[in-house]
């Protein structure tokens, strides 16, 4: 691989120049306490933080920025720490997708604005990983992720508990008057132990898992938990290649493929993947020019199993054991040889197959043999049909298998409220056999597509022991969510997608072999009833939100905007300097 000089770099046209704005940018660092030592013939190095006090997943990020430094001052680079935003999963409202498309506006222009030559991007909480990699995609800068790792197992009295799905168990368990409030209390400070991401094979350890599979992050960095010794090492070696990557001139462009694409989703699927994983891969693989589809997705499903034993998918075992069990280079050795392109690049500068070079995996309950996976096809499943042409998406390695093939009666709610109300109701006229159906919650109705596609089961049902039931919306569902959850819907109701069509007591068949979902109502009446439906009011006049609501791609499309897809604009020149 050719070197690039330093006047080749970026960062020359804003510090090597003989001129008055050259002088500006010098004197100003010099302001900070630094010196033409600091970044004479040096790449300089964002640090894309998204630390914040209120992002509990990344509450180790202060010191891995500064093992990344390290790192990034050892390769001969000039760090520069760069803040963004945190987009913490546990307390932004109404949902952290509705800010997954500005972090990766404000990762790009970071990236595009300031005299930075590359990038270690430090994320993990769920839509952190897409966010940044979008962004970075676009700004085209050599890049590398770093991946917050996971949490440490929860515990209480002894059990371990995963984050989310173990939450949701529990909760019904209250509902059922099961756990007292005292237990309940003892849950809460037992649960998350450690700074880390969900500790569940949910949509944060689901996209690094896809970011490390992409070649974008040192590959096998996304199963190291956050609190390991390891985990800072990592964090410095990030910084050191940072520096490599910017000589060579190692771009994004140069690392991803459609090639690299398709081993993500073949690894999704065996990973037991977040339903999330459709939605960024998809806005993710449209930014890098190699658009993938949910017909992807379909297919590899069918093809790939499920061999990662970890909750949710898995009965049994969390992150930590995933690491221990040889973690992500473990995982993919196993895929290697039948569901793997190892001829693709990685930020390395080596291949994924010299990467995987004597990967093993010391513990076959928790990374199966392809012969005796956990599920033999893979996570997710596509589904199409009249009311959702566009597609819809079910996990079926986490729901109950009566639920694949059923026809049952529609239990129709407009809006989350009232559907939490009515849950809570033990006179609901509900049975096991309904499909409970949640409208107005997809990418504009949400708005922002919250995760409320695990509808809670009925209190009444709970308490006759009923702990799974088909649902169908336009939502998202945590990755930690598990049931017979039908969600994505496209188009969504809000814009008047088939599903603002249903009405309680309508027949719905769901196939998941088929890969169908069916209203089962004349096309007669269909029309009579889209005449009579009208659009609900705009939910922002005003701000970002309403920026958001006019330029959302639906969800088989990725949820990005649409003026921020490469296929729909010319790359963003850079700024000029003068
Ligand atoms: Fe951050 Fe789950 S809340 S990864």
């Amino acid at each position: 691989m050719g070197r690039r000089t330093y006047e080749e770099l970026r960062s020359a046209r804003w510090m090597a120049k003989d001129d008055l704005r050259s002088f500006g940018h010098r004197s100003r660092l010099m302001q900070l306490g630094y010196g033409p030592q600091d970044w004479v013939g040096r790449p300089i190095i964002a640090v894309i933080n998204t630390w914040s006090d209120l992002n509990s997943c990344h509450g180790h990020f202060r010191q891995r920025a500064e093992e990344v430094k390290r790192g990034v001052l050892q390769a001969g680079g000039f760090p520069v720490e760069l803040p963004a935003i945190s987009v913490g999963e546990a307390f932004v409202k109404p949902t952290t997708m509705l800010y997954r498309n500005l972090l990766a506006i404000e990762a790009e222009e970071l990236l595009r604005s300031h005299p930075v030559d590359g990038a270690v991007l430090l994320g993990g909480c769920d839509k952190t990983t897409p966010g940044l990699l979008m962004g970075a995609f676009s700004a085209g800068l050599p890049c590398i992720y770093l991946p917050a790792g996971p949490m440490l197992r929860g515990n209480w009295k002894g059990l371990p508990l995963g984050s989310g799905s173990d939450a949701w168990k529990l909760w019904d368990e209250r509902r059922a008057g099961n756990i007292s409030q005292a237990q309940w209390v003892e849950v809460e400070g037992g649960i998350a132990r450690s700074h880390g991401t969900c500790m569940t094979m949910g949509t944060a350890s689901t996209m690094t898992a896809i970011a490390d599979a992409l070649g974008m992050s040192l590959t096998g960095a996304s199963s190291i938990p956050a609190v390991d010794a390891s985990h800072s090492r990592m964090a410095a070696e990030c910084g050191r290649r940072a520096v490599d990557m910017v000589w060579e001139d190692l771009t994004p462009a140069k690392v991803l493929s459609l090639a690299s694409f398709k081993n993500a989703i073949n690894v999704a699927m065996a990973v037991g993947c977040s339903t999330n994983a459709i939605i960024h891969l998809i806005a993710m693989s449209r930014r890098a020019g190699c658009a993938v589809t949910l017909d992807d997705f379909d297919a590899a499903s069918r093809k790939v199993p499920v061999i990662a034993n970890i909750r949710p998918s898995g009965d049994k075992y969390l992150m930590e054991d995933f690491y221990l069990a040889g973690g992500m280079r473990g995982l993919m050795s196993r895929l290697a040889q039948d569901h793997l392109d190892l001829s693709v690049m990685t930020v390395s500068g080596r291949t994924l197959g010299e990467n995987l070079a004597g990967a093993q995996v010391y513990n076959d309950d928790v990374i199966r043999p392809l012969d005796n996976a956990i599920y033999n096809e893979g996570a997710l499943a596509v589904l199409k049909g009249n009311i959702a042409p566009d597609g819809c998406v079910i996990k079926p390695s986490a729901c109950s298998p009566q639920y694949l093939q059923h026809t049952g009666p529609a239990l129709v709610f407009d809006d989350y409220p009232s559907m939490k109300a009515a849950v809570e109701d033990e006179s609901l006229d509900v049975t096991a056999d309904h499909i409970l159906i949640l409208r107005n919650a997809g990418p504009l109705g949400g708005p922002g597509m919250p995760e409320w596609g695990m509808l809670p089961i009925p209190v009444k049902l709970v308490k006759q022991g009923v702990r799974d039931m088909l649902r169908l919306s336009d939502a998202r569902m945590s990755g930690t969510s598990y049931g017979a959850c039908i969600l994505h819907a496209a188009p969504e109701s809000y814009v008047g997608g088939p599903l603002a069509l249903v009405r309680t007591g309508d027949l719905i068949t769901v196939d998941v072999p088929a890969r169908s979902i069916q209203l089962n109502v004349s096309d007669a009446e269909l029309a009579v009833r889209r005449a009579a439906w009208t659009p609900p009011p705009p939910r922002y006049e005003r701000g970002y939100g309403w920026m958001f609501s006019r330029h959302i791609k639906q969800a088989d499309q990725g949820c990005d905007f649409d003026f921020l897809e490469t296929d729909f604009g010319a790359p963003v020149p850079e700024p000029d300097i003068f």
